[in-house]
């Protein structure tokens, strides 16, 4: 494994020899990430130092230092793009990545740094963790700026809906994110002249078309988050809205109790199944790679992966397909990520008001969006300027009956905790084939029983 060299020359420094260039702003910002090939020839991002010491921007400057989870490829050139519409209203980011799919490591060290009277003055905390969170009071309400700003004009309802608490607006809305996307790849697709996948028949038969080309089937990982993140698109697939709406709202346990529920448990395995049995843990951008290079021919995964194919050359409609996961087509499983704006002992509102106005504004709103596979959370932007993976997701939140349901594993049903404890059921039960579906739909019905009587209603 080569490590290239991380880049620690102070962000003032460096500014200054790039001759103010502005595309160099964002690289700078960013750079607290290394570098490194894994053996399959990834990029890898991962934090090596996880600050880097900025100086203010301009006379009137400021720094804020904002903690999240986006050190992949597209996710990176995401974040550079808020970088630059930041500095030119002069607000430095300061990157505090914590590596990590899904963010689980990211919002541990978020606690502790809360615990510790040291939060960031922004971080990415999204659905019911922002709203437990705000029911702490440790999120800065931004009511004065959406209302300045006019984003329940601008913004979709779904997107108004999750950002508001009690009557309050509790973060900046950065983009949605569609989880029920299966990926193809399109040159493989070609090669052994494959429809593009619509049923699970097409996918079975797909399967058998890329073994007998000595291709795997699926990119496939064991990690928890990863298998939580098909079995939500599973269960939307053979439940439909209804039930999958139902299963979210996870104060009525009884619905788990769904015979279509053990049928989404059974098709979790008959996926897995489809590669052999030789299911590794590895993060999502390995699985990506796999796409991207024709080892694997499908990926069911959340569309960042949009993002990071785009990172790394690739073009949607070219090079991979993206499809809705068989039989949830018209349907939007969302995530939508969000920056909170963390009460402090800093004093730093102004800053953090502005930062929310000018993440949400059109403009980077569509450079954010683009590079990070995600969506606008506006509905006034022109969807001819979105690859074909991401407008057929715009313009299903467009259409006003579309089924929109919240992601359980991406904590936009889910509280922290129970997402949790469901993803880790759902590992031992694609690990150890000795647990039937029956046995472990009793242990979700329990999880999320036991879930309802300590939650209180959002
Ligand atoms: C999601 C998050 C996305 C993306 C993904 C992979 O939870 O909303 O922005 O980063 O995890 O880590």
């Amino acid at each position: 494994m080569r490590r290239l060299p991380a880049l620690t020359v102070p962000y003032a420094a460096l500014r200054a020899r790039a001759g103010a260039a502005k595309d160099r702003v964002a690289a700078l910002a960013l750079h607290n990430i290394a570098i490194r090939r894994d053996s399959t020839g990834a990029l890898r991002g991962f934090a090596l130092s996880l600050w880097l010491t900025c100086t203010a921007v301009g006379a009137q400057g400021q720094t804020l230092d904002v903690l999240h989870w986006w050190t992949s490829a597209g996710e990176r050139r995401a974040v550079e793009q808020l970088v630059l519409q930041l500095d030119k209203r002069g607000i430095a980011w300061r990157d505090a990545a914590i590596p990590g799919g899904g963010g689980g490591g990211a919002m541990k060290v978020l606690n502790s740094r809360v615990l510790a009277r040291d939060p960031p003055d922004a971080a990415q905390v999204i659905g019911r963790t922002l709203a437990d969170w705000s029911d702490l009071g440790l999120v800065l309400p931004l009511d004065e700026v959406a209302q300045r700003n006019r984003w329940s004009q601008s913004l979709f309802p779904l997107v108004q809906r999750v950002i508001t608490h009690r009557g309050h607006i509790v973060a900046a809305p950065l983009g949605v994110h569609r989880i029920n996307t299966l990926f193809f790849n399109q040159r493989v697709w070609a090669q052994l002249k494959l429809g593009a996948p619509k049923t699970w028949g097409d996918v079975e038969q797909a399967a058998a078309a890329l073994r007998r080309a000595g291709i795997a089937p699926f990119a496939w990982s064991d990690e928890p988050w990863q298998i939580a993140t098909v079995f939500e698109t599973l269960l939307l697939s053979e439940g439909g809205p209804a039930l999958y709406g139902e299963l979210a709202a996870t104060q009525r346990w009884q619905a788990w109790q769904d015979p279509r529920v053990a049928k989404a448990l059974e098709r979790l395995r008959w996926l897995r199944r489809l590669n052999g049995e030789t299911a590794i843990e590895q993060r999502w951008t390995a699985s990506a790679r796999q796409l991207f290079t024709g080892d694997a021919g499908m990926l069911i995964m959340g569309d960042w992966v949009d993002g990071e194919l785009v990172a790394w050359g690739a073009q949607a409609g070219r090079d991979y397909g993206c499809a809705p996961v068989p039989d949830t087509a018209g349907m939007h499983l969302y995530s939508i990520d969000t920056l909170a704006m963390l009460v402090g002992t800093k004093r730093r509102e102004a800053e953090q008001e502005r930062m929310a106005e000018v993440v949400v504004s059109p403009a980077a709103q569509l450079a954010y969006n683009q590079a990070k596979g995600s969506v606008p959370v506006r509905d006034d932007i022109d969807p001819a300027q979105l690859d074909e993976c991401a407008r057929d997701s715009w313009q299903t939140l467009k259409r006003d009956y579309s089924p929109l349901l919240p992601s359980i594993a991406h904590r936009m049903a889910a509280d922290e905790a129970t997402k949790d404890a469901l993803a880790d059921a759902l590992h031992r039960f694609v690990k150890d084939p000795a647990i039937t579906p029956a046995r472990a739909q009793e242990r979700l019905v329990a999880l999320i029983r036991s879930a309802a009587r300590t939650t209180p209603s959002p």
